[in-house]
């Protein structure tokens, strides 16, 4: 198990979860931004789940037409819709997992940060209504600026008494999912075999694979280093200017969140050795209170934060580089978050 929990990059879920008969409990989903261009996709993915015995769907408008469609599919999943501020009690009521991708994305020429102003907001109202309705839930954060969203999120459920480090995870598996894509290209390997470990933050130059703990072990010169790093920063961007203003990633983002969620199920049905890289409340660098880094997923959520390994020169200086603008993103959503409590 140990080994294919660490290389879970590209085994499809349904076929993964079926090679042997794992635990299943029933477990409640809550989606919301499920009517979206992630929600919706990722709303299907987790139809198609074992390891989910009820979706319950939220958005502010059109998710009975998604759950009505969604309930077509003849797979054990009960699918439930709730639309608008008085059904979100209800929606999340139960849940054990919930999944935010609501608000907005980006257009070309904006920084995720730019979404700050109207996302912030958004986040820190459906994090209240989990914090009062499910506060045993694992929140997973879909919505940017994750180096920002994550921190209110933390610092709202202290304000309402109810924050479990544990339990708070910013979502940054598309980075490794993509690392693990560019990488296996560019060498040849068998997508399913590479695992490149993302640290640090979801945003420009604070998103840093580290290269050198791939797995299979590959190498690079300097230059192709920088030049592999510098892809998988600007993967996002490279998918909001091909989308030419309907958006940014979607559907890679559905695959990689479904991947996450599957992982924290396995975690708290209590499978051993799960681990992902995720943006999670930190002490592993001095003075960043949060950063993504491998974690070890149990049944309460995050069961340990993993440090770093051993960093090449390369990764040091860039781990360096990059803090200032950590901290700075951080500091943004505490201070939002301490401002409207
Ligand atoms: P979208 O506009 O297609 O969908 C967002 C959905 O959120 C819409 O259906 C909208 O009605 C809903 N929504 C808005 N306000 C809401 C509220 N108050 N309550 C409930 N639902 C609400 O956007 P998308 O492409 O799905 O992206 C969503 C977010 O995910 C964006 O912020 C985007 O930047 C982010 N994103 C993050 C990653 C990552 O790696 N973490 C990857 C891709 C996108
Ligand atoms: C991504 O990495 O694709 C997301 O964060 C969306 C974006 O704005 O790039």
């Amino acid at each position: 198990v140990a080994q294919r929990a660490h290389s879970r990059a590209a085994a499809p879920m349904v076929a993964r979860a079926s090679r042997r008969s794992l635990r299943c409990e029933a477990r409640k989903v809550a989606l919301l931004g499920a009517a979206g261009g992630i929600g919706q996709p990722l709303a299907l993915l987790l139809k198609m789940n074992k390891f989910v015995t009820e979706l319950a769907l939220y958005d502010i408008v059109g998710t009975p037409g998604v759950a009505a469609d969604l309930s077509h599919c003849n797979t054990p999943v009960k699918v439930t819709a709730f639309s608008g501020a008085e059904e979100l009690d209800a929606c999340l009521s139960g849940a054990d997992l919930v999944i935010i991708p609501a608000g907005v994305p980006r257009k070309p020429g904006m920084t995720r940060d730019d979404l700050f102003n109207t996302n912030a907001g958004i986040v820190q109202n459906l994090v209240r209504a989990a914090g009062k309705n499910c506060p045993q839930a694992v929140l997973e954060i879909i919505t940017n600026p994750v180096n920002s969203t994550v921190p209110i999120a933390a610092e709202t459920l202290k304000a309402m008494g109810v924050y479990d480090p544990k339990k708070v995870i910013g979502v940054t598996t598309l980075d490794i999912v993509r690392s693990n894509t560019f990488v296996a290209e560019a060498r040849g390997l068998d997508m399913k075999d590479v695992d490149v470990p993302v640290i640090g933050g979801h945003a420009g130059a604070t998103i840093l694979p580290l290269l050198s703990q791939a797995t299979p072990a590959v190498t690079f010169t300097d230059a192709e280093k920088a030049a592999m790093s510098e892809k998988i920063q600007n993967a996002g961007t490279v998918v909001v200017e091909a989308k030419a203003g309907k958006g940014s990633a979607t559907l890679s983002m559905a695959y990689a969140a479904a991947r996450m969620a599957e992982s924290t199920l396995l975690g708290l049905n209590g499978e051993p050795n799960i681990y992902e890289c995720a943006f999670v409340q930190s002490e592993v660098v001095a003075d960043v209170p949060f950063f993504a880094s491998k974690v070890l997923l149990g049944p309460h959520g995050v069961a340990k934060v993993m440090g770093l390994g051993e960093l090449d020169a390369f990764e040091t200086a860039a781990l360096q580089a990059m803090l200032p603008q950590l901290k700075t993103e951080i500091q943004k959503g505490l201070d939002f978050a301490k401002a409207n409590t």
